[in-house]
């Protein structure tokens, strides 16, 4: 089986962004990470764009093909009201969508308190650096 870990806007910077708040890992780090976790029955679809046009597609794209999701919508979380009714379809479709976040935006600005996509994701995971990844997929990939 498969699981889609999609990231949005500027995470494609990590490592270098930001460290003192997203740590100094990139995204081949978690995949990395992610991969040792899944073992070899699953297989870790990681991407990211900075398109929210892409994102919204490939939300599309796990719902035709059943995929369980695990979701970082970047800035999107605050503002994206076309993600969060893709993040929706995949959601009503039964199949589990988790919300992460490698910082705890409730503990940083005013606008990231908010979520357009929480409610209707299966469930959040946030503050607890790639851990937040790591424990997503032990609630959509029970297994791994
Ligand atoms: C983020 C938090 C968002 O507020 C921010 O815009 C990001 C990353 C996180 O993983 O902590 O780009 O989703």
């Amino acid at each position: 089986s498969r699981v889609l870990v999609l990231n949005g806007p500027n995470l494609g910077r990590l490592g270098s962004r930001e460290p003192d708040v997203y740590g100094n890992q990139d995204l081949s780090a978690l995949r990395t990470l992610l991969a040792a976790q899944a073992g070899a029955s699953i297989e870790i679809d990681l991407r990211q764009t900075d398109d929210e046009a892409e994102l919204i597609h490939w939300l599309h794209e796990a719902v035709d093909a059943t995929t369980p999701v695990i979701l970082n919508p970047a800035a999107f979380t605050h503002y994206s009201y076309a993600l969060r009714d893709a993040a929706a379809l995949v959601t009503k479709a039964g199949i589990p969508l988790v919300e992460v976040h490698i910082s705890n935006p409730h503990a940083r600005e005013e606008f990231r308190h908010n979520s357009v996509i929480s409610a209707v994701a299966t469930g959040v995971i946030a503050g607890f650096g790639f851990d937040s990844y790591l424990l997503a997929l032990r609630v959509v990939a029970p297994s791994a």
